[in-house]
């Protein structure tokens, strides 16, 4: 994966202080520079992700990118996509994308991830594993030392007639690591809906995830379970802007 340009060195460069927001876009900036006209590119989920949908909106007005070809991980993507006439595609006219750029909740130092806050992780799966590439765009503040350890919340998005019996199953499946498991619900209290018409079960851990594979799979072993928000080896390259710089780190 080689970058069209570089707005910033790929060396962890200092910056001004900035705000989360700021960090955001500048992460997303940096990773805009690996997209390349004619690409089919999967268009991420979230705060981060939003600044990159605009990084290329406005680079495609500008003539700068020409080409490109969009695959939104969300309803709310696909809007802002459409609202800067960002060309969209579909999965399956395009099962093969070039790259996808994305935020995450967290990032281990292995470069695994937990996603999926936004609602948005099964989409986003499909479409992340489905590229050549996929460039992570965070702020520092998603960095963790073991998955599950910021104590927010790891998604599992489940089929609506069985939330129940994963709910019961997934807490009791992660006990020994103090799991609290949650329905998703909006401010009215009603469930939240994926864009799939699915619920989703937050799981919050008292002690990080240890064998992020071996839980994968046991919770993909479920009944009901459609995916999870773990993202395990799936990312490229991870850049990070934090407080003393922007950092560009791949395995
Ligand atoms: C949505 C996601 C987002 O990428 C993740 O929640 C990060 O969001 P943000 O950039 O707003 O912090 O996985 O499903």
């Amino acid at each position: 994966l080689k970058p069209r340009a570089f707005s910033t060195s790929i060396r962890a460069q200092a910056v001004p202080a900035l705000t989360q927001d700021g960090l955001k876009k500048l992460a997303a900036d940096k990773a805009v520079d690996y997209v390349k006209s004619g690409m089919v590119l999967g268009l991420g989920t979230g705060s981060t992700a939003a600044f990159v949908v605009d990084k290329i909106g406005g680079l495609l007005k500008s003539g700068e990118l020409k080409d490109i070809i969009g695959i939104p991980t969300s309803k709310r993507t696909e809007e802002q996509a459409r609202s800067l006439g960002i060309p969209l595609t579909t999965l399956d006219d395009h099962p093969l994308l070039d790259l996808a750029i994305d935020g995450a909740d967290e990032v281990d130092p292995g470069l695994n991830l937990v996603k999926g806050r936004g609602g948005a992780l099964l989409r986003e799966k499909m479409v992340e594993a489905a590229s050549k590439s996929f460039v992570v765009v965070v702020d520092e503040s998603k960095l963790v030392s073991g998955l599950g350890g910021s104590k927010l919340a790891m998604p599992v998005e489940v089929v609506q007639f069985c939330w129940k019996y994963n709910l019961v199953r997934l807490q009791d499946m992660f006990k020994e690591l103090g799991c609290e498991a949650k329905l998703r619900v909006n401010a009215d209290g009603k469930p939240y809906v994926t864009d799939n018409f699915n619920y989703i079960v937050d799981l919050y851990f008292e002690t990080p995830i240890k064998d992020g594979l071996g839980a994968g799979k046991e919770i993909g072993k479920l009944e009901g379970v459609v995916e999870h928000g773990l993202f395990l080896d799936m990312a490229t390259a991870v850049i990070i802007a934090g407080k003393t710089g922007v950092e560009v780190k791949s395995k």
